[in-house]
């Protein structure tokens, strides 16, 4: 029995929620432990495409269920809305197939207004959230007047709280933030009608995963956003507010970490980022511009240009440690065929000196030079192949210089969004 850790290692949006929904066949249970609906996960199955926000991306595999831990902040609204998009493609969601934790944070209309509002107020210093309120979610739940799941069960309480919470946030936004203030009712009332249709998922997911795992089934954690944009280790202020580092599996869920054997680091074969921050590797030219249409990277939550470039194995070295990871997948790779000559980061020259790691301080980082090692690239069409002795010689030599750097075998190879274009080289369940 083995569970198994998917985690992105740059800037997200590596083809998390592809190679999630590929090994959920071989999963019982899909868990999400961090993050929102600033996610966006995409599954193409049969050639249809299925975008998955907040619930786990092995929904599309009958009876598999998918839970969301505590350590994820759960716009309802968004939660009830993803639920009615699946049940009308025929997708099976009852409530023994998802759970919400209890103990998840609800990310409230005064959250999407503040993050909105303080966007806005920063100008050209904004961070680009996804404006999905994630960050004062997250504010709420550390400053301990968050609202929880359970908090939809007791009108009460949630009426208490809402109110309190309206106070502060309406003179933040009025008198601070030059926004328009929020009515007490529409939001109560909007909570105790979605409390109805909430309350069948509601239960401690912490327990569920214990059960499960005790009877021997098999754990697949689903990690969201990436390594880069995590709250501690990334590049700081220009991250999300979450860790979406392995370690947060644990608190996220209510497990302990003797139940990780497995942590899969999910490399895209170039890097991208969608928001503002620093980026070392990124290109400006006519290769950025090809990675971009080739690979169709446009962000899956907000629709935005996503900005590429090289893959960085500074980065990737540092997510290595971060998570502890013990593989490798390899995605995209079929988006730079047809480039003549490919270039990966092996270090940052910073005043002169090789840099194996990327600097704290932002100032620094942004005078980090990237060294690079080129390599030759490939023309043949890569996207049908199954295994690797289908690739051509140059595709294997970009693939094997990065397992040999990284010092981290490989053990998936994405060719295409498709679930079937794939090389697997190992079942990290074993
Ligand atoms: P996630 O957030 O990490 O799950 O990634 P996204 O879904 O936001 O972005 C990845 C995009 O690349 C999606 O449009 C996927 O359908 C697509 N994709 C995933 N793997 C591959 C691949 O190997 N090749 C190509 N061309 N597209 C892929
Ligand atoms: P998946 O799971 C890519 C980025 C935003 C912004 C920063 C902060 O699909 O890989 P936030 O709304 O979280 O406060 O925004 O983080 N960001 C992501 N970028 N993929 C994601 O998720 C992201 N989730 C947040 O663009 O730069
Ligand atoms: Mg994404």
């Amino acid at each position: 029995m083995s569970n198994v850790v998917v985690i992105g290692t740059q800037w997200g949006d590596e083809g998390k929620g592809k190679v999630v929904d590929l090994l959920a066949s071989r999963a019982d249970l899909v868990v999400r432990f961090q993050g929102g609906n600033n996610a966006g996960h995409t599954l193409v199955v049969k050639g249809e495409q299925t975008i998955c926000h907040l619930i786990p991306s092995g929904i599309l595999h009958e009876n598999k269920k998918c839970l969301i831990g505590n350590g994820v902040v759960v716009d309802p609204v968004v939660l009830l809305e993803e639920i009615g998009t699946l049940r009308e493609k025929g997708i099976d969601i009852t409530a023994g197939r998802l759970s919400l934790s209890e103990k998840s944070h609800l990310i409230m209309p005064y959250h999407k207004a503040l993050d909105q509002a303080r966007e806005a107020a920063k100008g050209k210093n904004k961070i680009g959230t996804t404006g999905r309120g994630i960050g004062p979610c997250y504010e709420d739940k550390a400053g301990r007047r968050g609202i929880r799941a359970i908090d939809l069960m007791e009108p009460e309480t949630l009426e208490e709280k809402i109110r309190d919470n309206l106070d502060e946030k309406n003179f933040l936004l009025t008198n601070f933030l030059n926004a328009d203030a929020l009515e007490f009712q529409p939001i109560f009332d909007g909570c105790l009608k979605m409390a109805e249709d909430l309350k069948p998922f509601i239960r401690d997911v912490s327990l569920e995963v214990d059960r499960a795992s005790k009877a021997g089934e098999k754990i697949l954690f689903e990690g969201a956003q990436g390594t880069h944009l995590d709250i501690d280790h990334g590049t700081y202020p220009f991250v999300t507010s979450s860790n979406p580092v392995s370690g947060s599996v644990c608190a996220g869920i209510g497990i302990g970490p003797n139940k990780l054997h497995h942590i899969i680091g999910i490399v895209k074969a170039y890097t991208t980022r969608v928001g503002a921050g620093p980026f070392p590797t990124e290109l400006f030219d006519e290769t950025g511009n090809y990675m971009q249409e080739k690979g169709a990277e446009f962000g899956a939550t907000t629709g935005r240009r996503r900005r590429c470039g090289w893959l960085d194995l500074v980065m990737l070295k540092d997510s290595i440690r971060y998570n502890g990871l013990t593989s490798l997948s390899i995605t995209k790779l079929d988006v730079l065929t047809g480039l003549e000559r490919l270039k990966i980061c092996v270090a940052y020259d910073l005043f002169g000196k090789r840099t194996d790691s990327m600097p704290a301080s932002l100032k620094h980082l942004a005078q980090c030079v990237p060294v690079y090692e080129e390599l030759p690239g490939w023309n043949e069409d890569i996207s049908r192949a199954r295994d690797m002795d289908q690739l051509p010689e140059n595709a294997k030599s970009y693939l094997q210089r990065i397992a040999e750097i990284a010092e981290v075998p490989l053990s998936i190879i994405s060719l295409g969004a498709k679930r079937e274009q794939t090389i697997e080289l190992m079942d990290p369940f074993r």
